[in-house]
């Protein structure tokens, strides 16, 4: 819940900004370092979801390890306090200059999504006398049930290598001598709130298992990626953290010396954030009520790029109930936030949050219409 006393700070604030709860984001992540030490994983917080510097040092300090796409996000991540030892690299066009910036750091683990990607860390490894230790992400052919845009291990995926390639990889990786196989990645998609999900690619993994057992070859990282969803209903509600852990204890059957670990990102830091918004209009359509607010897809994109709902609160409204359309000011029809939705009666310059917005939305702003970025506020500060 924003209480009234956040509330009355916001109205001092200039809008459009992140408000970010850390209580919030600290009890998250209590939960995950708890449900981690217990089972023994390793959680690797995926940059991608919010990279904001004041929120990696907090997560950094709670012991997590950090899962990149680019040599820019392994900067931010060691600037914040993470451990090369702790840090995986991820990405199907990963750059030369980045690969080679990443083997002098010497991370943990490059997750590999092809054979010429392989081939090229090998060469740039030869270069630096270096051995880059790496894990084959593959593609486990599993419907994950949520938007097709963040869906990434069905068939037509641009995503990880094809299961019918793996006997090819294994055998160009005996005249490989500057990388060594130390285990197995996958990542099927993004906000999946169906727990079945996770239990087949766990039957998969299993499977994969054996054959790897079957051909000699030992492996000691299993790495089930991201993608527990979280409930953008009931911004309140805290993901399924104890239930995505006791299905992966459950189902995995991890060999021994072997280390499982997961990439949340959207579930550290998704229930944690809200976009903070002004309204500037009320605008007659013909056949509903726009609220013109200040922030747009420039700030939060989800909406517009994947029909995302997030749920919004009018803060400084108690009024009838009305219906509205919640726009942004930027000139695209799909800078819309809700359709339709119940407001109580809402003015200009009333305050408005969207919620679950921590993830995926600071993150993926831009300057679009030349719109500034938008700021980032924190609890701690407004106390
Ligand atoms: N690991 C890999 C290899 C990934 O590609 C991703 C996300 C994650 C971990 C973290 O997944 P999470 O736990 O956050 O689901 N912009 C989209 C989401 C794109 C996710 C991309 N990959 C959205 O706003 O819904």
């Amino acid at each position: 819940m924003i209480s009234e006393y956040t509330i009355g700070k916001f109205r001092e604030i200039e809008t459009p900004f992140y408000f970010y709860d850390l209580d919030v984001l600290r009890s998250t992540l209590d939960t995950v370092r708890k449900e981690s030490m217990h089972s023994g994983y390793q959680a690797h917080y995926a940059l991608k979801a919010n990279s904001n510097p004041r929120i990696l040092r907090i997560i950094s300090s709670y012991g997590l390890g950090a899962d990149c796409v680019s040599w820019n996000e392994i900067a931010a991540a060691l600037d914040a306090g993470f451990q090369p030892s702790g840090i995986v690299f991820a990405g199907v066009g990963k750059t030369d200059k980045d690969i080679e910036a990443a083997l002098k750091t010497e991370i943990s683990c490059f997750n590999c999504e092809s054979i010429p990607e392989i081939e090229v860390i090998n060469e740039l490894a030869s270069r630096q006398n270096k051995t880059a230790p790496i894990a084959l992400r593959i593609n486990p052919y599993i419907e994950a049930h949520t938007h097709k845009y963040i869906t990434t291990g069905i068939e037509e995926s641009k995503f990880g290598i094809n299961t019918w390639e793996i006997d090819e990889v294994i055998r160009r990786l005996a005249a490989l001598k500057n990388v060594r196989l130390i285990g197995i990645h996958f990542h099927i998609g993004s906000q999946i709130s169906r727990m079945s999900v996770f239990k087949s690619l766990c039957a998969r993994i299993n499977e994969l298992q054996d054959w790897f057992s079957e051909h000699g070859i030992n492996l000691t990282s299993i790495n089930v990626g991201g993608g527990l969803g979280i409930d953008y209903e009931n911004p309140e509600k805290k993901p399924l953290f104890e239930e995505y852990f006791s299905l992966l204890n459950d189902f995995i059957n991890l060999r021994p010396g072997q280390t499982l670990h997961l990439e949340p990102g959207r579930s550290v830091i998704g229930q944690c954030g809200s976009l903070i918004s002004r309204v500037l209009f009320i605008k007659n359509g013909s056949n509903t009520l726009f609220a013109i607010i200040d922030a747009g897809m420039t700030d939060l994109i989800r909406p517009a790029l994947y029909q995302a709902h997030h749920r919004i609160d009018n803060l400084t409204s108690k009024g009838h109930i009305y219906r509205y359309d919640v726009v942004g000011p930027v000139c695209e029809t799909s800078d819309t936030f809700a359709k339709y939705i119940e407001l109580p009666e809402t003015k200009r310059g009333d305050i408005i949050a969207i919620r679950s917005a921590g993830a995926y939305g600071e993150a993926m702003a831009s300057r679009y219409n030349l719109r500034n970025l938008p700021a980032a506020v924190f609890s701690d500060d407004l106390a």
